[in-house]
């Protein structure tokens, strides 16, 4: 299974920490934004990533990860999202890279306490169709909510106003290599995008929408409070394993350094 992280959009609702840099960019604790979800994809043993940039920034992602030494990396591949035509116009830049493999896409803005190995094996294993990975929140208006039946889920809403479940969609996704033809019949949400939720209501359609729910804390950092509350959880959770600041990969960034 091969790993793409997003971090294209404009982080509009960030400005001005967004205005003269990209979101995936600013640090939460030690680290810039995007270590966090590429170590998502390593720790679930995928090692051929892909990181589609945008913006006026996208150079300093290349200056930043190189060529993905700290992550255990030998090769990162790099594209660039022209505007900010939604999650699903980002991923469909991916088909390429993708040449037919399963992959598990990671949005570069989430942010996870443990690991999602177990999912990705369960995905490896599964012959066709996607997993997405829940998470039982307080605030579900805030993202796609998943409406489970039966032990199944019947259908995702994108930021409902009365959510029908505390499930959360979380930022983590694995498709099959169908997931290039569902995005190409999609048509633009009232906010201008391609909705990533219009593409897992595809696999629900179709019966091939398997899941999990997430262990460990989870959380978004594309608002001021959830950038604050993802630096916290990050830090209380160093804490608690006994883990200085800035003491992962420090040897290695040394030499990275341009
Ligand atoms: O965090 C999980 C939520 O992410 C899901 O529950 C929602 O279903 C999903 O739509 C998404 O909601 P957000 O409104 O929080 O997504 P946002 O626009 O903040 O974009 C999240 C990441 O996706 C962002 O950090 C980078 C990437 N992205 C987004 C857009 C709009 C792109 O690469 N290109 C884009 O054009």
């Amino acid at each position: 299974m091969k790993g793409v992280v997003l971090a294209g959009g404009t982080g509009s609702r960030l400005f001005p920490l967004t205005k003269i840099t990209n979101k995936h960019l600013l640090p939460i604790y030690d680290r810039p934004m995007i270590y966090y979800p590429i170590q998502t994809l390593v720790d679930a043993g995928i090692q051929d990533i892909m990181i589609v940039t945008g913006g006026r920034n996208s150079g300093d992602f290349l200056r930043l990860l190189v060529n993905g030494k700290q992550f255990g990396l030998k090769h990162i591949n790099y594209t660039y999202q022209e505007g900010e035509g939604g999650i699903a116009d980002a991923l469909a830049l991916a088909e390429h890279f993708a040449d037919g493999h399963k992959i598990c896409v990671v949005l570069g803005d989430n942010i996870i306490e443990r690991n999602i190995w177990e999912a990705a094996e369960r995905f490896r294993k599964q012959p066709r169709g996607a997993h997405i990975l829940l998470k039982e929140v307080q605030d579900a208006e805030r993202f796609g909510v998943a409406e489970v039946t039966g032990g199944r889920i019947t259908g995702i809403e994108e930021k409902p106003i009365r959510p029908k479940s505390n499930y959360a969609v979380t930022g983590i996704y694995m498709y099959d290599a169908s997931v290039f033809d569902k995005i190409k019949t999609l048509v633009p949400s009232k906010r201008g995008e391609l909705e990533i939720t219009d593409v897992n209501n595809a696999y629900i359609r179709e019966g091939t929408m398997a899941f999990s729910f997430l262990e460990g804390w989870w959380t978004d950092a594309g608002t001021f409070e959830s950038l604050l509350r993802a630096a916290n959880l990050v830090a209380q959770s160093r804490t608690r394993e006994g883990i200085p600041a800035g003491a992962i990969g420090s040897a290695v960034e040394g030499v990275a350094q341009i």
